[in-house]
Parts: structure tokens; C-alpha cells; sequence
């Protein structure tokens, strides 16, 4: 069974691709196809989703947090796919401590895919080029079929996990700068707003409500707040929402699978 989460559409290419190899069934966590309890008592258990802040995207802790704690019967084996921009950073050990944490196992296996980059709230950040974002789809495929081959094998396979350099400066002193910039919410909609909800629909803990036909954030407490997946924004078909002026002449991204692709 493969659970994945994907804002913008490289981790649910990742997940089909490797479902369709593995002969898997996929499960998007997104769409609270609530299967956990579903995998077979024995089955091979992959988790794929974006790297977030050089650490797992916070809807799939969630979803294990809250779907697995208790439910596994130290017989399913673990593996974790991340897709990242660049590079995953301490991803894996993360999300180990988490499944162990959860479970009281280890995952056997994680294993990265570079894809095109998402993330543009900060300045000097931005989509990729369309050539660099065709280079790193085109080598995707290779890839995914070294990993399902690795999980076949049960092999760890640390070659096919790109941790980058100075993971540990990442992980003690740019992401915890990350996750206080988390806590901002500067999303806003531009008069060209059409309505379309598109943006509240793909909200993954529900942020986004349409008022008076516009989008507005909440600011909700604890954990489910806003994680800036950025989901709405690259989902808007008329690149009408902004984060303060950052976002202002920054692309935007879907995965072709899921949809065009435009850049501003
Ligand atoms: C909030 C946020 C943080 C990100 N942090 C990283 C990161 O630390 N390292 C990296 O290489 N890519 C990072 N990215 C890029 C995504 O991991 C990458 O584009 C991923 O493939 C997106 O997958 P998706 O389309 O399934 O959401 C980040 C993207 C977002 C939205």
C-alpha cells in the first residue's frame, strides 16, 4: 500500500509511478481515503510526500501520528519516498524517529526523488526554469525504477537518498528560522479572483474558507494550521494569490500530470 501526499503533483507521479512497478495500491491522504487500517496485516507500507524545510511535509506526520500510532502489528514492513527540490537534508531520520515513535519499528528504506522545485515564499526562491524542471522530470523515471527495485530487494539503498550539504546546518539553525517563518500568514487574493474555490478545495486541514465568493486563511491553532504546501497557491488558474510581495513575480507549478503548468 502506498500512502502519499502531493500539493502540487511530483509526489503523486512519484507514488503512481512506483505503484504501477511495485503492482501497490495508492492511497492520497489528501482525500481522506482513511485506508490505514486497510493495509494487510503483513504488506509492504510505502510513504511518499514532499520534503518540507529539509523534513517530511507536516499532512504526512499528521496522517501517521494520527492514523498508525497503535495500528501496526510489527509485521508490515516501512518504506519512505520523499520528493524534494534539491535536497532532503535529516528527512530520514525524521521520519524514521516518527515511524518508530508511532509504531515501535524502523523503516527499512528511504529513498529520495528530485523534482521540480515549489517553493517561492522566500525571496531568492523560485520555481525552476521550464528546462530544469524537464531535465529533472525526464530522469525522474530512471529513478523511480532504482527505488521500486531497492523495496523489492528490501535493500536501504543510501545512493538513492540525496541528503545535500551540511544537512546537520540545515536541520539545527535553517529549519526551526523555517518553522518560525511558518507561523507568518501573509496570504492574500488579488482583485482578479474568479471564485473558482480551487484553492479552499485543495486545502489540506480545511485553512482556506470562501467568504463573499474570496478566499480567506485562518489562522487555526496547534497543528492543523496553515503549512504554506502552497497548494493554493500554485493550484489558482489566474496566479491571484500572493504572500505579501514576495510572491510577486514568482512562478508557478503543477506537475503536467496534473495539470498545465504556467510561469508568470
Ligand atoms: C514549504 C515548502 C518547503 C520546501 N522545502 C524544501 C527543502 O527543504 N528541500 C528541497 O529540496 N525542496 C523543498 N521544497 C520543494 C518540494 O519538496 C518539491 O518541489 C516537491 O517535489 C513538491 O512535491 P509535491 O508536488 O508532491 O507537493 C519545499 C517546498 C515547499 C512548498
Amino acid at each position: 500500500m502506498i500512502y502519499y501526499f502531493s500539493s502540487t503533483g511530483n509526489s503523486q507521479y512519484v507514488a503512481i509511478r512506483l505503484a504501477e512497478m511495485l503492482g501497490e495500491r495508492t492511497c492520497d491522504i489528501y482525500k481522506k481515503e482513511k485506508e490505514a487500517t486497510d493495509a494487510q496485516s503483513d504488506e509492504t507500507v510505502i510513504f511518499v510526500f514532499p520534503v518540507h524545510a529539509w523534513g517530511p511535509a507536516k499532512e504526512m506526520s499528521y496522517f501517521i501520528e494520527s492514523e498508525w500510532v497503535n495500528k501496526s502489528n510489527g509485521k508490515q514492513s516501512f518504506y519512505a519516498v520523499a520528493t524534494c527540490g534539491d535536497d532532503c537534508g535529516n528527512t530520514d531520520r525524521l521520519i524514521d524517529s516518527l515511524l518508530y515513535r508511532c509504531t515501535g519499528q524502523h523503516v527499512t528504506g528511504v529513498y529520495s526523488v528530485t523534482m521540480p522545485n515549489t517553493y517561492v515564499l522566500m525571496p531568492g526562491f523560485d520555481v525552476d526554469s521550464d528546462e530544469t524542471a524537464r531535465q529533472k522530470i525526464d530522469a525522474a523515471p530512471e529513478r523511480i525504477s532504482a527505488i521500486a527495485e531497492a523495496i523489492q530487494q528490501k535493500r536501504p539503498a543510501p545512493e538513492l537518498y540525496e541528503r545535500g550539504c551540511h544537512a546537520w546546518l540545515k536541520h539545527y539553525v535553517v529549519r526551526p528560522l523555517f518553522q518560525f517563518y511558518l507561523k507568518l500568514n501573509f496570504f492574500r487574493v488579488k482583485n482578479d479572483c474568479i471564485s473558482c474555490g480551487r484553492c479552499a478545495g485543495h486545502c489540506f486541514f480545511g485553512i482556506i474558507k470562501m467568504q463573499d465568493g474570496k478566499p480567506k486563511w485562518e489562522n487555526k491553532k496547534g497543528d492543523m494550521r496553515c503549512t504554506q504546501c502552497l497548494a493554493c497557491y500554485h493550484r489558482c488558474p489566474l496566479h491571484a494569490i500572493e504572500f505579501g510581495s514576495i510572491t510577486r513575480r514568482k512562478g508557478q507549478y503543477l506537475h503536467p500530470n496534473l495539470t498545465k503548468r504556467t510561469k508568470k
